[in-house]
């Protein structure tokens, strides 16, 4: 089976507090849509389940999905450990697949910049919400790449111009899209300086018709 560089991670990936505080920001962004319990809502590269497992208890349920086993062990871990029941985690890439059903809530944090074809998955990601849909997502502003500097492996995108990517989810048929920032990264640059790194959280609706 090919190991990549999240299931070498996974196990680890929540004692960096730098990642727990941004998954927190980025959780209580999506927190203040108008989300309910009925809600049947797709979490697209929930790795360890930082952001999804935090929204869990205002949803009706959650499939967390990731292209990493070793991710997904670690959440279920944690779904055992907690006694969570409305959360499935879910081997997917949607390179090769499609979203298993519509969702009323599709969410996704600082996954996008990991994906190679980002329009022909965010086309996926539209289909997969069902009219009146909620898309929220979460990534790097554009960065000059020293945001990855340490481990470059399956970076494919330094960030997104917010500009562009809304232009992108316009001809995808969404509306109602805003884009805000949600949390600012303090990392350490190649300088030895630190730098910051704004994340923003754009959300948009799918059209009812
Ligand atoms: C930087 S981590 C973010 C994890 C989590 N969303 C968080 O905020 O803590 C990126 C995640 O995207 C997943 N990923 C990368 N490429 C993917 C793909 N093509 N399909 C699904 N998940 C993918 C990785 O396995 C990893 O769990």
């Amino acid at each position: 089976m090919h190991v990549n560089r999240f299931d070498t991670a996974a196990a680890e990936w929540d004692q960096k507090q730098r990642r727990v505080d941004l998954a927190a920001a980025i959780a209580a962004g999506i927190a203040a849509l108008p989300l309910h319990q009925e809600m049947e809502a797709l979490e697209y590269g929930c790795g360890t389940g930082l952001v999804g497992l935090a929204l869990a208890p205002r949803l009706g349920s959650l499939i967390a999905a990731d292209s990493s086993p070793g991710m997904l062990a670690t959440l279920s871990d944690k779904i055992a450990a907690q006694g969570i029941t409305n959360v499935r985690p879910l081997l997917l890439d949607l390179h090769s697949k499609d979203c298993p059903q519509q969702f009323d809530l599709i969410f996704s944090a600082m996954t996008l910049h990991h994906i190679d074809e980002v329009e022909l998955i965010l086309g996926k990601i539209v289909e997969g919400l069902k009219p009146g849909g909620i898309l929220a997502l979460a990534d790097l502003d554009s960065e000059d790449g020293s945001f990855h500097r340490d481990n470059p492996t399956g970076v494919m995108h330094h960030g997104f111009d917010r500009a562009q990517l809304t232009a992108a989810l316009r001809r995808l048929g969404l509306k109602s899209i805003t884009v805000d920032t949600v949390h600012t990264i303090m990392k350490t640059d190649g300088q030895g300086e630190k730098q910051p790194y704004p994340v923003f959280l754009l959300t948009a609706v799918k059209d009812r018709t």
